[in-house]
């Protein structure tokens, strides 16, 4: 028999309605579009403005979205991994809440955690589940709601982040397509540089850590900067040497979008060309676990079987990599 690999066959989506435009921000923090733009790439982005909802709440739409489109009873699903780093609350398992809201009562659940790697180092899980040849179907879903850990007050960081979701399913190929390798990295030194200080076990919730606003996220953003280009860039580079991939080879680099001046290097580095690159970051900004989704879903027309596509993200802790698939349909 061949061998196994996984393949994604589906893919789904949701982002909320409400847009935050550059413009906006300029009423809110000592910014402008001109500023944003040229340093990010980013217009506008998308916040989830319903009362009392989450995470969950955009996952369970893009896993609706994918169920629809491929036409799945969710009882055939035998794993879901919801890649987040902002659950609907400690402790309680937003995969779970999300599995048994979208009917998945065959499937066990749980939450993957990696900062902006965390959907690319899901796919590495959900990849291995499926070539053991232990399941059939599993689903990996990405989904941040980045609004509920964001300060509006700090142009630092308040100009970069937006929420959504997005879901893939990866299931048994024996044609050789689907993912063909990974390399996945990880470096403590970068723990102090992108965090949010309170809320967890070393500096639990507080009257004086709601005071002092250590519940939003703190970014150094030169220093993640100069981390992100290099590391993004040189497993970019490292995945298609191993390969034996050309820049003609490569059709498609689907990058973290966290600020187009990373994505470009990357794809400099890389020697793909403009036309090769998929960008969305204008209109969602930086939704962490949903960025690559995201991007396939938005993409989905243009993607075609057989395609050779580069996936590569950067994140918080650090933690990044690189993941060479074949895409496996045509729309
Ligand atoms: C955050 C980021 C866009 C800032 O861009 P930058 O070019 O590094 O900007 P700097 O932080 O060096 O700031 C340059 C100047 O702009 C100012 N500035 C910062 N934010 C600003 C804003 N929103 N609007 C206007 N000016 C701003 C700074 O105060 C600084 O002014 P100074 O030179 O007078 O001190 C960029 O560092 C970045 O994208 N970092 C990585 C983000 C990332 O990938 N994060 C997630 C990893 S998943």
């Amino acid at each position: 028999m061949n061998k196994i690999t996984a393949a994604i066959t589906a893919i789904g989506s949701y982002v909320p309605d409400f847009v935050l435009s550059n413009q906006v921000l300029e009423t809110l923090v000592d910014t402008n579009d001109e500023w944003i733009t040229s340093r990010t790439g980013i217009k506008e982005r998308r916040l989830l403005k319903e009362e009392g909802q989450g995470t969950s709440f955009m996952a369970i739409k893009a896993a609706q979205n994918l169920l629809e489109k491929a036409n799945l009873n969710p009882k055939e699903i035998d794993l879901i991994i919801m890649a987040t780093a902002t659950p609907d609350m400690p402790v309680a398992s937003t995969g779970v809440y999300v599995a048994t809201q979208i009917g998945a009562t065959n499937a066990f659940a749980y939450d993957l955690q990696a900062a902006c790697s965390s959907f690319l180092f899901g796919m590495s899980t959900a990849s291995a589940y499926i070539q053991s040849g232990k399941y059939k179907k599993v689903l990996l879903i990405g989904a941040d709601k980045m609004s509920s850990i964001i300060d509006y007050t700090d142009r630092a960081t308040c100009i970069i982040f937006g929420d959504g979701a997005g879901a893939v399913l990866f299931e048994p190929n024996t044609d050789g397509l689907g993912l063909q390798d990974e390399i996945l990295k990880s470096d403590g030194i970068g723990r102090e540089f992108l965090k949010i200080d309170a809320g967890g076990s070393i500096l639990p919730a507080s009257e004086e850590t709601v005071k002092n606003k250590q519940h939003f996220v703190f970014q150094d953003g030169k220093t993640v900067f100069k981390y992100a280009v290099s590391g993004m860039a040189d497993v970019s580079e490292k995945i298609m040497e191993r390969n034996n991939l050309t820049h003609d080879d490569v059709n498609w680099l689907v990058a973290h979008q966290a600020n187009k001046r990373i994505i470009d290097a990357t794809a400099n580095r890389m020697g793909v060309e403009e036309s090769k690159v998929l960008i969305n970051i204008h209109r969602y900004g930086n939704t962490t676990s949903a960025t690559l989704p995201l991007l396939l879903c938005d993409f989905e027309d243009q993607l075609k079987k057989g395609d050779n596509l580069i996936f590569a993200a950067f994140g918080g802790g650090f933690t990044w990599g690189a993941i060479y698939l074949k895409w496996a349909y045509n729309k």
